[in-house]
């Protein structure tokens, strides 16, 4: 039997089991080793209630993904804003991060006279605002007709005049999240009330 090698001056103590042969002493693990194990569990928890239980930022290729389409996001707001073109609405039509700021604006802007499914008169007859889903146009369906619409407005009619109000920035989402609901290069219909009567 060995004496303890840090306290070669006292008995050493045992726990009571043995394996194989095996004893253990009986003493307290070092701060620094037990630390290191809170340190373990508290990280732990933390990590796992932003990942995996709130779902506060995706993980691996996911999170990737949306770092990608932020920076994305970011490189197009600069291009729009410096040239804003039908190209780069389309463009910005195809970001998530986009949509989603257009979204919003839409929301709190945009839904008593379009309504939240954007299909405005088409869906009921209390809103003013036409369909922005379908094909018929009043006022041209390119990406700078619409954003020309929504900037200038069109008072009589009753769409208000939203540059003042919005800004470029913000209209050019509002106008990207509409432009999500079309494809580049699909029809783009006069509208049956603009056509002069027969
Ligand atoms: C107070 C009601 C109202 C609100 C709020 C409103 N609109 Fe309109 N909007 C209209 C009306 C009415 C028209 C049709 C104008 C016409 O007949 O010439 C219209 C037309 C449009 C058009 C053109 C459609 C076409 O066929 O050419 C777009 C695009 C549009 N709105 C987008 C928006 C966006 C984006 C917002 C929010 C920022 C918004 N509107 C908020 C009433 C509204």
């Amino acid at each position: 039997m060995s004496a303890d090698p840090n306290h070669p001056q006292s008995e050493p103590e045992f726990r009571p089991h043995t394996y194989d042969g095996i004893r253990e002493f009986n003493k307290r693990l070092p701060n620094w080793w037990l630390f290191t194990l809170y340190g373990a569990i508290v990280f732990w928890i933390a990590y796992w209630s932003y990942y995996e239980w709130f779902r506060v930022e995706p993980e691996g290729p996911a999170g990737i993904q949306l770092a990608m389409t932020r920076i994305e996001a970011a490189k197009l707001a600069a291009t729009a804003a410096a040239n804003l073109n039908d190209k780069s609405l389309w463009e910005m039509s195809r970001n998530p991060v986009i949509v989603e700021e257009g979204s919003k604006t839409f929301q709190s802007n945009c839904i008593p006279c379009h309504l939240a499914s954007l299909r405005g008169k088409h869906e009921s007859p209390a809103a003013i605002g036409p369909d922005l889903t379908d094909q018929y146009w009043i006022h041209g369906g390119n990406p700078l007709d619409l954003y020309r619409t929504v900037t200038e407005g069109v008072p009589i009619k009753g769409m208000p005049t939203w540059g003042p109000v919005l800004g470029a920035r913000r209209i050019s989402e509002a106008v990207a999240f509409v432009l999500s609901y079309h494809k580049e290069g699909e029809p783009m219909l006069v509208d049956p009330s603009v056509l002069p009567a027969k």
